[in-house]
């Protein structure tokens, strides 16, 4: 710690008396050892002084079952449970934070976007699921040696925005020709915008190069249709065990993983150095040839199979929600199609642009709330006053209302891109600095926050310059229409959807 530091903390920090130090400490040690025993539990919080604590339904019962009913049995989403629990107005009441017990675990909730705590002192998301997920980068902890090489493999051209940029004629091209493919017919929205993005992901050179067998062609079949177009679906039920076909559904993966890279081998072979399939086989330092794709092991098969499912899945639902907010929005749609059929604008971040952070922003494309455990020991400071937080702490955060917070958002329940140009810091932002790893405003990117951010998703560049190019082909040669959409959130669903999607039609515009 440096002087200057030290100095701050002293004149910052309001002194917690002696006795709420030493009764944390009889505390935590008195669960420790006696668990459900230790009565204080029941009447007491687990971080005195620093965090309020939120009780369970009654005396006796922590929120273990009322959860368990509202997600499981009910199939809310989690943010909900923590809004008509209580929970959330506790955190509201206290700066963003409070505690409160989960099967008798202690939890930390969060409702803002503030980084609590670094992300060396938490496992990774997937900690508890790691072998579903084989050795996707994802899953391993933050200082494993092969974590950095994963992440340059996506980051270094996904990330880029010079890369992406270069790419636009040919996401132009596909785009145009899948909507050709489709005018006229009416489809539900949620297929439009999946194999839309599909489409464009599989011809774009340089990204999957599946060129030979689309995803298209999976995400349509009896066989790998479920897998393919639930992913992250099938993967919980099957964690939750909620669904006892879920576990073999997901494992068809790996046949879908091998049948693909056969089908496209040609393709894949001809693919620039860029393609992400062609990258992870160096990374193994394989050869890419049938007999090494045959040999290919389960836990490499479903690493590929989560990097390719993550570059359409949550680009595909982001624009989805994108679709749905739009066609909901009229005035916000009318400036969309303005600028799209006058060419773009010169702004570093277009009104597109802008539309496409807001629905990620209010949509999200993934869970409502989510969780990580601590692995050793941190300090927590809130409110001027600090706590030691002990390991196997779960830290949640709601998602969906942290990034909905009323003090960063004018207008934090609308779809409404001026929520966007209120984070701004000034008129050279473009997608990179909005979306840059120490940026906390929007939380679509990471699972929970973490200072630095290291784990922040390193395809979003990508990914929102996608959406603008594919928004913008839409509206600039289609006049759209749609029905029947609820933006309600679909219960039952791991990942946020409408309760109901709708259905499209574009029609070609009079040349
Ligand atoms: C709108 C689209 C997308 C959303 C909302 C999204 C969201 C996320 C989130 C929340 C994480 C977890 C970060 C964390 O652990 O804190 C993540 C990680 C990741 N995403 Fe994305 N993602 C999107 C698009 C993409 C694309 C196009 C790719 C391309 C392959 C991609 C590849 C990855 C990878 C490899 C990771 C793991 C990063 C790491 O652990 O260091 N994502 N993404």
């Amino acid at each position: 710690m440096t002087n200057s530091e030290r100095t701050e903390n002293a004149l910052t920090r309001r002194p917690m008396p002696l006795w709420l130090h030493l009764w944390a400490r009889v505390n935590r040690w008195g669960e420790r050892l006696l668990g459900t025993f230790w009565l204080f539990r029941y009447f007491s919080s687990p971080f005195p002084g620093v965090l309020a604590h939120h009780f369970g339904p009654n005396l006796f019962q922590d929120h273990g079952n009322a959860f368990r009913q509202a997600t499981v049995d009910r199939g809310e989403p989690t943010s909900n449970y923590f809004r008509t629990s209580g929970i959330s107005a506790c955190a509201e009441a206290n700066g963003g934070v409070c505690s409160f017990r989960l099967n008798g675990e202690i939890a930390i909730y969060q409702n803002t976007n503030v980084p609590l705590v670094r992300d060396n002192v938490l496992a990774p998301s997937t900690n508890p699921v790691t072998e579903i997920f084989g050795d996707f980068v994802g899953t391993l902890p933050n200082d494993h040696p092969l974590r950095p090489g994963k992440r340059a493999a996506v980051e270094s051209s996904l990330g880029n925005l010079n890369f992406v940029a270069k790419l636009e004629p040919a996401v132009r091209k596909h785009a145009v020709d899948y909507l050709k493919s489709v005018a006229r017919k009416e489809m539900p929205l949620d297929d439009f915008a999946l194999f839309l993005v599909a489409h464009v992901d599989s011809f774009v050179p340089g990204i999957l190069d599946l060129t030979q067998t689309p995803l298209t062609s999976y995400l349509a079949s009896t066989e790998y249709g479920r897998v393919t177009r639930d992913f992250i679906d099938v993967a919980s039920e099957a964690i939750g065990k909620v669904n006892p076909a879920a576990m073999s559904d997901f494992e068809t993966i790996i046949p879908f993983v091998r049948t693909l890279l056969t089908d496209n081998f040609d393709a894949l072979e001809a693919a620039p150095d860029s393609n992400l399939i062609r990258r992870h086989f160096a990374l193994w330092e394989r050869s890419l040839t049938i007999p090494e794709i045959e040999n290919l092991d389960p836990a490499k098969l479903k690493e590929l199979g989560a990097i390719i499912v993550a570059t359409y899945e949550t680009t595909a639902l982001s624009i989805l929600w994108l679709l749905v907010f739009l066609e909901t929005s009229p005035d916000i749609k009318a400036s969309v199609v303005t600028e799209a059929r006058s060419g773009g604008n010169e702004e570093k971040l277009s009104f597109i642009n802008k539309a496409v952070l807001e629905a990620l922003r209010l949509g999200g494309s993934n869970p409502t709330a989510l969780w990580r455990r601590t692995t050793t020991p941190f300090v927590l400071q809130h409110q001027g006053r600090s706590v030691t937080v002990p390991p196997g702490t779960m830290m949640w955060l709601d998602r969906q209302q942290a990034n909905s917070d009323p003090s960063i958002f004018p207008n934090p329940n609308l779809f409404d891109p001026a929520n966007i140009d209120a984070i701004l810091k000034s008129n050279r932002e473009n997608l990179n600095s909005v979306l840059a790893r120490d940026r906390y405003e929007i939380n679509s990117f990471s699972m929970t926050n973490s200072q630095g951010n290291p784990r922040k998703c390193p395809g979003r560049i990508f990914s929102t310059q996608i959406q603008s190019i594919l928004l913008s082909e839409l509206y600039s040669r289609y006049e759209v229409s749609t029905q029947g959409i609820d933006l309600h959130l679909k219960h039952y669903k791991t990942m946020p959807r409408p309760a109901q999607p709708g259905t499209i039609v574009i029609e070609p515009l009079a040349e």
